[in-house]
């Protein structure tokens, strides 16, 4: 069964600023599978936020078509659950009520919500913290519990986006694996949006490789790593580092394209930025 399906979309913004239209997205066009993890992946300013805005009903489209569920998105909707960078929880309320938020303001009855807010909150590892408050967690754990709110609330598909980027290094490799064994046990269908290489190829089992703006799709690439995955085994595989290399190639080519292309009259040339920019 397909959760979401993006057919040609192409988004045009008007810069509020000099009122000259921009194309954010060329062309693209993918699904995910229910139960699978896609990443969208490309460079920064590609408009991976933007394709992420319009599936979760925040952006409108200007032409294309978005379906979730097979029913096409007008706006927000809790058939998409939306894990914000910053969290988004609230501050006032405990643990377990920002987890069941949710489901109370679908009427379910309060045995049956706790219940399974409960089950959620076991689910990311925030058992036994049912009663605290979000200023009480770390930013990992608020992260986690930001992920168990939208997953109690059962959404056709989650979406998040870089919701890794501003932690460090040691916390994030960790927030990584979590996700990685949430995914393992419930297999929500998860899209997922970021910059970084080697975090898209552990965390996925699809990864849509988009070319810089106006983005299209360059090559939707295959992870077929074996699960469950942990770091330390996972990036010894070749398989990884194969994987990883192929899209890392895709990224420089479309810098090495870009560069040529235009006309800046720099004469600059390639001269290798594209590996930094790729991230090696
Ligand atoms: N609200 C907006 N108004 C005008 N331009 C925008 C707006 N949001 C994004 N853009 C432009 O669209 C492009 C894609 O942005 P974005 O989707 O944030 O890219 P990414 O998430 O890949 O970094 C960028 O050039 C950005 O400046
Ligand atoms: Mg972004």
């Amino acid at each position: 069964m397909t959760a979401l399906e993006i057919t040609g979309l192409h988004k045009n913004y008007v810069d509020s600023y000099s009122g000259e239209e921009v194309t954010a997205i060329g062309d693209v066009s993918f699904s995910v599978d229910e139960g699978e993890f896609v990443s969208v992946l490309g460079p920064s300013g590609c408009g991976k936020t933007t394709v992420l805005n319009i599936v979760a009903g925040f952006v409108n489209l200007t032409e294309g078509s978005v379906v979730v569920d097979g029913r096409e998105v007008g706006g927000p909707g809790p058939d998409r659950g939306v894990v914000f960078q910053s969290h988004a929880l609230f501050p006032w309320k405990t643990v377990l009520g920002n987890v069941v938020f949710g489901l109370r303001m679908k009427g379910v009855p309060r045995a049956e919500r706790d219940a399974k807010g409960k089950e959620f909150l076991e689910l990311v590892g925030l058992g036994g913290f049912e009663h605290k408050y979000p200023h009480e967690l770390s930013g990992g754990m608020q992260q986690r519990l930001g992920v168990a709110r939208v997953l109690a609330n059962e959404p056709a598909v989650m979406l998040m986006d870089e919701p890794f980027a501003s932690i460090d290094a040691q916390t994030r490799r960790k927030l990584q694996e979590d996700l990685t064994r949430i995914f393992e046990k419930r297999h929500p269908t998860v899209f997922f949006v970021t910059h970084d290489v080697d975090e898209a190829v552990f965390l996925s089992d699809r990864i849509v490789v988009l070319s810089q703006r106006p983005s299209r799709v360059r090559e939707i690439v295959t992870v077929d790593l074996p699960r469950p995955r942990e770091w330390r085994t996972a990036v010894e595989l070749p398989e990884f580092r194969a994987i990883a290399n192929r899209v890392n190639e895709l990224l420089v080519d479309d810098e090495a394209a870009q560069d040529g292309g235009t006309d800046d009259g720099s004469g600059g040339g390639n001269d290798g930025d594209g590996a930094a920019v790729a991230g090696v």
